[in-house]
């Protein structure tokens, strides 16, 4: 059957996205680099005052029930850890794009958010398992935006979706990817690596997104990025926080074990580990803002 999406229109959606601005352009050529200090952020973030507005609204929201204000960026970032400052930087900075209802996907307000928190601090867990020496911060950020395509890709998928299930239910597709594939000539993975390079992000950062489902399809230099976040994907799926219809409906790619020392017994762990830390980030996030409940 010809499929009813054009993937020439989900380009054109892509290409109208407006750019990023240069402080999170600077911010995440950071987070792809070898290693970076919470210096580094606080040197980007206090030249923007939006986002140090942001990030001392949330560390003086009553969560954290500090008796005195506090006002000083330096203090706030160092009280928060640098992982909750980068999500809040982005999520900041990108408009509604973690926000907003994934309606192709079922998927509710802030699904995507929860969905890529949770991913993230799962690929950071990941990272920390690995063979070869691994860059745990690079892990979060291509967690934490591993899924962006579904962003553009929802609004055309929504007709599409209730077909992608019955496929799948009948074995005639291998999975949600597949699906996508078949009926939109694109799957999210390509209409996020589009994004990517849209908005000129890293190459590690374009390719883990890209393979995120494909992980041994990645470059031999990114291969093992890409596995962290399919793995923190998985974890965030097997948490219950996924994005929607498609939730569990991918394959695992077991090619793991060579990048990455996990056990059954260890990836308990790490879902473990991360479920703690995500519900801590929800929490110190949520108090103000109802968006990231
Ligand atoms: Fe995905
Ligand atoms: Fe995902």
């Amino acid at each position: 059957m010809e499929s009813m999406i054009s993937a020439g229109h989900i380009r054109e959606a892509i290409e109208k996205l407006p750019m990023l601005s240069p402080n999170v352009s600077r911010l995440l050529q950071l987070l792809a680099g070898e290693d970076y200090e919470l210096d580094d952020v606080v040197n980007i973030v206090k030249y923007d005052a939006a986002l140090t507005a942001r990030v001392l609204k949330v560390v003086n929201s009553p969560v954290f029930g500090l008796l005195s204000p506090v006002t000083s960026l330096e203090r706030a970032i160092s009280y928060l850890g640098k992982w909750i400052v980068v999500s809040t930087v982005l999520a900041d900075s990108t408009g509604d794009l973690f926000s907003q209802p994934l309606d192709g996907y079922d998927g509710q307000e802030n699904a995507l958010w929860r969905h890529d928190l949770f991913a993230a601090f799962s690929s950071c867990e990941v990272a920390r398992f690995a063979r070869q020496g691994f860059e745990t911060g690079l892990a979060f950020t291509a967690g934490l935006l591993h899924d962006i395509g579904k962003y553009v890709f929802s609004p055309f998928w929504k007709t599409a979706a209730p077909q992608a299930l019955e496929r799948i239910q009948q074995g005639s597709v291998a999975d949600y990817l597949a699906a996508e594939q078949a009926l939109a000539g694109m799957n999210h993975a390509q209409v996020g690596y589009e994004m990517a390079r849209h908005w000129k992000f890293p190459e590690s950062l374009q390719q883990a997104i890209l393979h995120h489902h494909t992980p041994q399809q990645a470059p031999e230099e990114y291969r093992a990025l890409a596995f962290a976040a399919h793995l923190g994907d998985m974890c965030a799926m097997m948490a219950g926080c996924d994005t929607g219809n498609d939730g569990m409906q991918y394959q695992l790619d077991a090619g793991y074990t060579e990048y990455f020392e996990i056990t059954s017994q260890s990836l308990a762990q790490i879902l473990l580990e991360a479920e703690v830390q995500f519900k801590k980030a929800v929490s110190s996030l949520s108090s103000e803002e109802e968006v990231y409940k």
